[in-house]
C-alpha cells in the first residue's frame, strides 16, 4: 500500500526505536507506592529543566490540565480563560465536572486575552462574586493556528495575577514548538506561570504522557486529585521511560516540523480555492478556509483521504493540518499534489 501522510494531529506519532528500547530495559518500581526510578528521573529532570521544586508524569495533557485546575483551586472559585483554549473548551466541561470552577471565558486575540479585558476580570472581593482563583494561559494556542504567545505578554499576565494574588497556569502542550522558535528557555516559561502543563504525546512523539511542574505543595495536592481520577499508574517507568529519551532524541527535531509546515502553507496558498484562516504560521498547525464553493471542508477532507492524505475538517469551511515527525518533506509535496488535483 502506498505511504499514507497523516496531517491530522501531531498526537499520531509513533515511538522511536531509541524509544522501544529504552522501554524494554527501564528499570520500573511502584509508582503509586514512590519508588519507580525512572518516573523519578523524569520528573526531576522536568523540574530542574523548569526552575520549579517538583513534576508529576499524567497519561494525558487534559489530566494533566484538570489536576493543575484542581489543585490550584477550590470549588466555586473562578477561572479566568481564553474562549477557545484546549482546558475550557475542548475538556468535556472538566473545569465544571473535576474542578468545580466557575468560568471567565474571554475570546482572545492569537491567543491573548486582551489585557483590559483581563484586568477587568479579576474579582473584587465580595460576598456576591466567586472568588478568582486562576488565570490560564496556552502555548502555542491550538486554535488560532499554533500561534506563539509572546514572552512579554506572558510577563504582562504574570504580573497582573501576581497583582491579585493569583496564580497562572500555562497548557504547554505545543510549548517544545513554542520554544524552537523563540529560543526562551524552559525557565522562563516558567518564571512566568505558576504551573505548566507539557506534552510528552504530542510532537516528541512518545505514546502516552503529560508532565504537570510546579513548586513542591502544590505538586503533592495534584498528586492528590491525580489519585482522585485514577490516573496512578504502577509500572509507569516502562512509559517515562520515552519522555527521557524524547529530550534528547526527538525535541531537537522540533523546528523541523514547524519548518514544514510554514513550506506547506506557501504551497497551499497559491492554490486557488484556500484561504488561510490564521494570521501567521508560527508553528506546526495550518488552519485553512475552503473558499471554493464546489466544495466544503469535509469533502475535501475525504477526497484529500483517498489520495492518501489525511486531514481534519473542523468545520462545513475548515480544514486542519498539523505537522509532526511523522511527516517528511515528499508529504508536504504529496498533500500540495493532492489539494491541487481535487480543486483545479
Ligand atoms: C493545547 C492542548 N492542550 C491539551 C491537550 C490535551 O492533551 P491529551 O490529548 O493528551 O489529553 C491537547 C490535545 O490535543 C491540546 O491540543
Amino acid at each position: 500500500m502506498s505511504r499514507i501522510a497523516d496531517f491530522r494531529s501531531d498526537t499520531v506519532t509513533r515511538p522511536t526505536a531509541r524509544m522501544i528500547e529504552a522501554m524494554a530495559s527501564a528499570q520500573v518500581g511502584d509508582d503509586v507506592l514512590g519508588d519507580d526510578p525512572t518516573v523519578m528521573r523524569l520528573e526531576s529532570t522536568f523540574a530542574a529543566m523548569f526552575g520549579k521544586e517538583a513534576a508529576i508524569f499524567l497519561p494525558s495533557g487534559t489530566m494533566g490540565n484538570q489536576c493543575a485546575v484542581a489543585a490550584h483551586i477550590v470549588p466555586g472559585e473562578e477561572v479566568i480563560v481564553e474562549a477557545n483554549a484546549h482546558i475550557s473548551k475542548y475538556e468535556g466541561g472538566a473545569l465544571a465536572r473535576i474542578a468545580g470552577a466557575h468560568n471567565c471565558m474571554i475570546q482572545g486575540e492569537r491567543g491573548m486575552l486582551p489585557l483590559p479585558d483581563l484586568a477587568r476580570a479579576f474579582r473584587a472581593p465580595s460576598v456576591h462574586f466567586p472568588r478568582t482563583g486562576l488565570v490560564c494561559v496556552e502555548q502555542t494556542h491550538l486554535m488560532s493556528g499554533g500561534c506563539i504567545v509572546p514572552l512579554e505578554y506572558l510577563q504582562e499576565v504574570k504580573g497582573m495575577a501576581a497583582h491579585h494574588g493569583v496564580p497562572v497556569h500555562m497548557d504547554g502542550a505545543r510549548l517544545w514548538n513554542a520554544q524552537a522558535e523563540t529560543g526562551v528557555s524552559f525557565e522562563e516559561y516558567g518564571s512566568v506561570s505558576d504551573s505548566i502543563s507539557v506534552s510528552l504525546c504530542k510532537g516528541l512523539s512518545c505514546p502516552v504522557g503529560s508532565m504537570l511542574i510546579g513548586d513542591g505543595a502544590y505538586i503533592e495536592r495534584a498528586r492528590r486529585v491525580r489519585k482522585w481520577m485514577g490516573g496512578g499508574m504502577r509500572q509507569a517507568g516502562y512509559l517515562a521511560a520515552c519522555g527521557l529519551v524524547a529530550l534528547e532524541e526527538t525535541l531537537p527535531l522540533i523546528s523541523e516540523d514547524n519548518a514544514r509546515c510554514r513550506r506547506l502553507s506557501v504551497a497551499a496558498l497559491g492554490l486557488d480555492g484556500l484561504n488561510m484562516a490564521q494570521e501567521t504560521v508560527d508553528t506546526n498547525v495550518l488552519f485553512l478556509e475552503v473558499t471554493d464553493s464546489a466544495i466544503d471542508a469535509p469533502m475535501l477532507e475525504s477526497e484529500l483521504a483517498e489520495r492518501g492524505v489525511m486531514t481534519l475538517a473542523l468545520g462545513p469551511r475548515l480544514l486542519r493540518f498539523v505537522t509532526h515527525r511523522g511527516i517528511i518533506d515528499a508529504d508536504v509535496e504529496h498533500a500540495v499534489r493532492a489539494l491541487q488535483s481535487i480543486l483545479s
